[in-house]
């Protein structure tokens, strides 16, 4: 094995990193993984709190995920999409099994953006229409066409990107442009949607796409009656639904997919993250019967070299058995709870924090300025992140891997954590958000 020094040297000078400043990265050098922990090079132990990117659900290196694909890999690594493998059926079988009622069949892809521009093609071929109503908080995937539906800043650099987007306003009861300062939710950011599907023109509109909950863009929850209303819209002016679950997905939220907290079914539900915890990359689109019947007698123009691949597939089935066999999406709820409970005691000691709000294992802490003006601690989307860089690298050095964007730190360990683990990591955050409310008073 190379040293760690070695290591460093040759991905700062060889790797271009993803989403940084490339002078600015921070390098550690991981070497293992286990649970709810990953190592690097000098035995130092991580907690991750945020399971990497929001899909390490299971935890690290579990022994039936790593067997499923090492047989897998003995008896065929790689079949083109072309062809039926077992893995692949399997997994669309035990997919749409617990999917929202249905949802059926699926095209595998190679990970969540994929899978949104799929979903993007199905709705604009189905209906004949070309626009798509999507969220100004949103990440829907980083290739072009998913990246122009997302409403958030990493679609700027971009632009214009792909027409035919247009955005609506978040059920965001914090800072909601309609009832943020008002006792109740008044739902008014549905008939916020409607009033723009009258000026875009309901028969120009293909789909109405959103997260199941929001993630990377704040764990934004909606109000009970959001999604059962937007559905009503949808059928209301002959729209598709489309939920991407690909972070909100596989018991994040102590239900299979968030959708399922409403009751309701969309047309289109994209996935990824979850569906392997990252074990090997695959995500996918599943469609209803409706539209799975649409596609049966003509051609689809769409695929990928890697759809459906014999090892992610492998690794798909064997996640699926971990998270029934040890109950995850049950234990997601359950120990939500605890960790709602944990982090609003965060809320008690720290002005800083202006507000905390979460579902099952999936929460946000918000950081403001001042908790009347809800003035954010970091400028949403400003050049740079300033202090909330500052305390996510104090974690590091206590051992704590959380993630967060501006103002938001997001909280979505493992569905394994144990609750000792998770007391320990919210007690490196009491520690650390000391430097947020110093922040705040400067
Ligand atoms: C809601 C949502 N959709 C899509 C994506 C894109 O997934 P991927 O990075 O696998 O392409 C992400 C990634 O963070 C996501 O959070």
């Amino acid at each position: 094995m190379l040293d760690a020094a070695t290591v460093e040297r040759e991905t700062r000078e060889y790797v271009l990193v993803p989403w940084s400043t490339q002078s600015q990265v921070r390098h550690i050098p991981v070497t293992h993984a286990r649970g709810c922990w990953f190592y690097d090079a000098n035995g130092k132990a991580y907690l991750d709190f945020s399971a990497q990117l929001i899909n390490v659900n299971i935890g690290y290196q579990h022994p039936k995920v790593v067997a499923a694909i090492k047989e897998q890999a003995e008896r065929l690594c790689y079949i083109g999409p072309t062809f039926d493998h077992e893995t692949r059926s399997t997994l669309a079988r035990m997919i749409a099994e617990v999917a929202p009622p249905g949802l059926k069949k699926t095209m595998f892809t190679t990970g969540g953006t994929e899978a949104n521009e799929n979903a993007i093609k199905i709705a604009r071929m189905y209906t004949g229409r070309q626009k798509i109503i999507s969220r100004f908080r949103s990440y829907h995937g980083g290739t072009y066409g998913s990246m122009s539906v997302g409403g958030d800043s990493r679609r700027w650099p971009w632009e214009p990107g792909v027409p035919g987007v247009v955005r609506v306003f978040d059920p965001y009861r914090y800072r909601c442009p309609f009832c943020s300062r008002a006792a109740e939710c008044t739902l008014q950011c549905v008939s916020h949607i409607e009033e723009v599907i009258w000026y875009e023109g309901p028969d120009q509109i293909a789909a109405i796409m959103l997260e199941g909950v929001t993630g990377s863009n704040g764990v934004i929850v909606p109000p009970p009656r959001y999604w059962p209303e937007v559905r009503r819209l949808c059928d209301k002016y002959g729209i598709l639904l489309i939920s991407d679950e690909v972070m909100s997905g596989f018991g994040r939220t102590g239900k299979w997919f968030a959708v399922q907290h409403w009751d309701v079914a969309p047309d289109i539900m994209t996935f990824a993250k979850g569906v392997t915890s990252g074990y090997v990359p695959l995500g996918g689109v599943i469609i209803s019967e409706k539209l799975a019947r649409f596609l049966d007698d003509r051609p689809f123009p769409s695929g990928l070299t890697y759809a459906g691949h014999p090892l992610a597939c492998a690794a798909g089935v064997a996640n699926m058995q971990v998270y029934k066999e040890e109950n995850l999406i049950e234990r997601a709820a359950t120990l939500g709870q605890t960790m709602g409970a944990l982090l609003k005691g965060l809320y008690e000691r720290h002005p800083s924090v202006g507000e905390v709000r979460g579902l099952g294992l999936f929460w946000a802490v918000e950081l403001v300025r001042d908790r009347g003006t809800r003035e954010p601690l970091v400028p949403w989307n400003a050049p740079s992140q300033g202090v909330l860089n500052d305390i996510r690298n104090a974690a590091l050095d206590r051992g704590l891997y959380v993630y967060g964007r501006w103002n938001i730190l997001i909280i979505a360990p493992p569905l394994t954590i144990t609750e000792e683990e998770l007391r320990l990591g919210v007690s490196i955050l009491d520690e650390v958000l000391e430097i947020a409310d110093r922040a705040a008073k400067a």
